[in-house]
């Protein structure tokens, strides 16, 4: 099947998900969130990963609708604790609502996407359930230390690699990961699968951060500069705390430890001084490095070449995102 096949029957589903469910005070947000697009990465890599072994990939369809609906679920609460206001060009649902309804009708996707995954092919159910709640514990890990480094300023590019991987890698990941248990794969290929989506994570994650700063906020649906407000230890940042000298070295510091300042300003001194420092270029060099480093997993795959196509070009479109 191609992506757009796939993409199409998934919003469909998805759409169905919360209609007509009470309160609507909790399923109002939740119909909003799913229903605002997003690029629904994660499943179609679970339904990619699958249809490498297997047609009708509607079997996975259910748990395919669990891991967005988790993703989903990471976001309100994300968007809760990053302060972010706009997500795929709408208000995010704390802004809209409140709060408490972020973290209720969050808790609720939780809740879902359980339930969602629990409909899969019951000869894998406990192996899927495995690895899904492991990645789910790995993710509440990684989200911690985003947010410990925020008060830190000895964070290193390997500390930061591994707050990602498990922010946000383990969760493409995974998606390859049960696509390839409910096909039935190899356990080698089950392993190289999740090592590829490992890679393709961390690049994944680089693209976010680097789309953060150098991204046009109307096309990337968030508003700039939110990683520069909040001190987030991004790969920028980290390179660009070890290059600065002199006045460079002054003026970012102040601006880290700044209590009160103008948002745009400071966004406007430290993307100045990214440009100086050339870290635009260095991120992208990390990007094509991770990407490169994937497809020695994807080449490992034990399946014909061409059956690995749609995968292999999908992949390679999600690395030239603007958004
Ligand atoms: C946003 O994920 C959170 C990150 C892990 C960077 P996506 O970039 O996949 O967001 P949507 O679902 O397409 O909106
Ligand atoms: C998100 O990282 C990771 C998770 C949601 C688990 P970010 O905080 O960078 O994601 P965005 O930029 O808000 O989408
Ligand atoms: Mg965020
Ligand atoms: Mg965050
Ligand atoms: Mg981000």
């Amino acid at each position: 099947m191609t992506v757009e096949e796939i993409l199409a029957s998934l919003n469909e589903s998805i759409d169905l998900l919360a209609c007509d469910k009470k309160p609507t005070g909790l399923y109002e947000p939740i119909r909003y969130v799913l229903s605002m697009g997003g690029k629904r990465t994660r499943p179609i890599l679970m339904m990619l990963a699958y249809n490498l072994y297997k047609d009708h990939i509607e079997e996975v369809l259910p748990s395919a609708i669990a891991l967005e609906t988790y993703h989903n679920y990471t976001l309100l609460h994300d968007d809760l604790m990053d302060q972010a206001d706009m997500r795929r060009g709408k208000a995010t649902v704390h802004k809209k609502w409140n709060a408490n309804t972020a973290i209720l009708s969050g808790d609720s996707m939780l809740v879902l996407a359980y339930q969602y995954m629990s409909q899969c092919n019951t000869k894998f159910l406990k192996e899927v359930l495995d690895t899904f709640t492991q990645t789910a514990l790995e993710i509440g890990e990684g989200q911690q230390l985003d947010m410990d480094f925020e008060h830190r300023d000895d964070v290193t590019e390997q500390e930061y690699i591994e707050m990602i991987r498990l922010k946000t890698s383990v969760l493409l990941a995974c998606a390859l990961k049960i696509g390839a248990i409910l096909a039935d794969a190899p356990q080698k290929d089950i392993d190289n699968l999740y090592k590829f989506g490992e890679q393709i994570g961390l690049a994944f994650q680089l693209q976010d951060d680097y789309l953060d700063v150098y991204g046009d906020s109307a096309v990337f649906g968030k508003q700039i500069g939110g990683d520069i407000v909040s001190n987030k230890k991004t790969f920028m940042l980290i390179q660009a705390v070890n290059r600065a000298t002199g006045n460079q070295k002054t003026e970012l510091n102040l601006w880290l430890n700044a209590k009160t300042f103008n948002r745009d300003e400071k966004v406007a001194a430290i993307t100045a001084i990214y440009n100086q420092l050339h870290i635009d270029r260095l991120a992208q060099e990390k990007i094509e490095y991770y990407f490169n480093e994937s497809k020695r997993y994807l080449d490992a795959i034990q399946v014909a070449e061409e059956r690995k196509q749609e995968l292999a070009s999908y992949v390679m479109q999600m690395m030239n995102r603007n958004y």
